[in-house]
């Protein structure tokens, strides 16, 4: 199934029809501290775009795992990737995926969720959840869509951001992406 068929049947959860760009992938992924990060979790890969350039970047001894709610997407992210492990299940269970892999802290989270078109409650249960499992320092990236940014959903979850993280840096904004997207980088 394309993305376009799987946006008609669950557009909350999916938040766009088209695979991040290179450029967009790239503000996110250059960020992180690599060397640092003995465990990352990808949230939200759909078919694998943000993964293969993670793949590029981590560190052998690094133990990184995918967590993707949709069927379809988590088949053909598997077709492409079967060597990486994936989740097939809501991210809110992270701490149930982290006792699976042995694991009690996570130091990165790189997410493609759409947080703007989730609702407050979602929002806060994905976070809360997350943030239990990241020590001081610990860092968090995500993009934002510019389309979402003045809906109510898409600022509140900034202020979220805000609010939880020590910083939060606002790249500029990546146009060659459709649509076009800013990145926030978190640090705990
Ligand atoms: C905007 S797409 C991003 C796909 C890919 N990461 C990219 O950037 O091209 C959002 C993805 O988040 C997944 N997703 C939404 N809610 C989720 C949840 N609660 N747990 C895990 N994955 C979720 C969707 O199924 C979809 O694959």
């Amino acid at each position: 199934m394309d993305h376009f068929a799987e946006f008609l049947r669950t557009p909350r959860e999916i938040g766009t029809i088209i695979a991040s760009s290179k450029s967009l992938v790239a503000a996110m992924v250059d960020w992180i501290e690599w060397d640092r990060v003995e465990v990352a979790v990808e949230y939200g890969p759909g078919k694998g775009a943000i993964t293969r350039e993670i793949l590029q970047r981590l560190r052998r001894r690094t133990t990184f795992f995918t967590i993707e709610l949709n069927a379809s997407f988590a088949a053909s992210f598997r077709t492409a990737l079967p060597d990486v492990r994936l989740h097939e299940e809501s991210v809110e269970n992270i701490t149930g995926i982290c006792a699976e892999h042995g694991v009690t802290k996570i130091d990165c989270v790189i997410s493609g969720l759409p947080w703007a078109t989730f609702s407050d409650e979602q929002q806060d249960r994905y976070l809360d959840e997350m943030l239990k499992k990241m020590p001081p320092g610990a860092q968090f990236v995500s993009f934002a869509y510019l389309v979402g940014l003045p809906l109510t959903s898409g600022r509140r979850f900034k202020r979220r951001l805000d609010d939880v993280f020590t910083s939060v840096e606002t790249s500029e904004i990546v146009w060659k992406n459709f649509p076009p997207a800013v990145v926030y980088r978190c640090r705990k």
